[in-house]
């Protein structure tokens, strides 16, 4: 079996494909509120270099691919793909992240395809919050596809929070207790300073407030006496926790935080194909022209894996930019 390291002896067996930068929402804290500009199409890798990408991945000892957008689901071939993926000797995990609008419709075909799981993205229980925060969302819809994702077997369900100060902080109890009765891992994140980072509009708080950090949602949830756990299958750099006698867990994740860096195993490749040795940090390889032309690209995603930084800049100062794209154009 052959294995991808880094230089800093991480293994590197992960693989994030952003399948599209495409998205039917608008969250705040991802895009601006007049969408972004799109690539066009043909700039998005095909089906068929997608899946040989993948294979040219797993050929090295990835075994593990997550789709990713903008909104994956968006894509009229996602079950195709997902099915392709499924055949490739050496993935062992096809998971996917969603913001759950087009679930309800879509999980059994995704998981007759072969998706393993589904990471949701629920930022808060309140509809109205809902539809503020996500712009077009619909809670409802949402509820109905975690629903649909849990009866077509994608598990473990994982669900995303991005904690906002003046959004949702208040809700942290009420989404944590929601591991009591479901087997359902949610996951506490801390919102990044990259994406939307100006001014969200009416109602919401100015970008210094509305940070809040792991160690403050550790304290807010304090009444529910939380208690250390092993983490839930999948390659998640999130510390868990659970309430005791709860059937899922709770999670968090602080993207900027340096433990992050340290177990990082991941390569992610964008939606218009380019390998993106971290998410922060740029140092893209661009694949798209050689699957185009038909060759081969085992060469450049070892050449990826070798300018994976130990760690990014944004531990050390927040307001870094070094990131050139939004995070619908990475893929989370
Ligand atoms: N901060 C933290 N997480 C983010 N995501 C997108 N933008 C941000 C941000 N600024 C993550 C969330 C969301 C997923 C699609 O990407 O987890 O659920
Ligand atoms: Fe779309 Fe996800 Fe960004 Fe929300 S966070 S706008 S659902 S890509």
């Amino acid at each position: 079996m052959k294995e991808l390291r880094d230089p800093f002896g991480r293994r590197i067996d992960y693989l994030r494909i952003s399948i599209t930068d495409r998205c039917n929402l608008r969250c705040a804290y991802c895009m601006p509120a007049a969408g972004v500009h799109w690539q066009p199409r043909p700039a998005l890798l095909t089906a068929d270099e997608i899946v040989r990408a993948a294979r040219a991945a797993a050929g090295l000892g990835v075994n593990s691919i997550r789709l990713t957008g903008g909104e994956p689901l968006v894509r009229g071939d996602i079950v195709d793909i997902v099915r392709a993926l499924a055949g490739i000797a050496g993935i062992r995990d096809i998971s996917l992240s969603t913001n759950g609008m087009l679930l309800e419709k879509l999980a059994p075909a995704l998981a007759a395809a072969g998706l393993r799981r589904v990471n949701v993205s629920l930022d808060t229980l309140n509809p109205h919050t809902f539809r503020r925060l996500t712009r077009f969302g619909d809670f409802e819809r949402v509820r109905c596809g975690i629903a649909a994702a849990e009866r077509a077997g994608l598990a473990p369900i994982k669900l995303n929070t991005v904690v906002i100060r003046g959004v949702n902080d208040f809700e942290l109890i009420d989404l944590a207790r929601l591991t009591l009765e479901h087997p359902w891992h949610i996951r506490f994140i801390e919102l990044m300073p990259i994406g939307n980072t100006g001014d969200w509009g009416d109602g919401f708080a100015d970008s210094a407030d509305r940070y809040i950090s792991v160690q403050e949602m550790r304290e807010r949830l304090a009444p529910l006496g939380l208690q250390r756990t092993g983490a839930p299958a999948g390659n998640g750099p999130a510390r868990t926790f659970r309430i005791p006698e709860a059937a899922g867990t709770v999670g968090f994740i602080s993207p900027l935080g340096e433990h992050f860096c340290a177990t990082c195993n991941r390569l992610r490749l964008t939606a218009d194909g380019r390998l993106r040795p971290c998410l922060i940090q740029t140092g893209e390889v661009p694949v798209r022209d050689m699957l185009r032309a038909g060759h081969d690209i085992e060469t450049l995603i070892e050449t990826a894996v070798a300018r994976k930084p130990a760690g990014h800049e944004l531990w050390h100062n927040e307001t870094s930019s070094t990131h050139n794209r939004l995070m619908c154009q990475i893929g989370g």
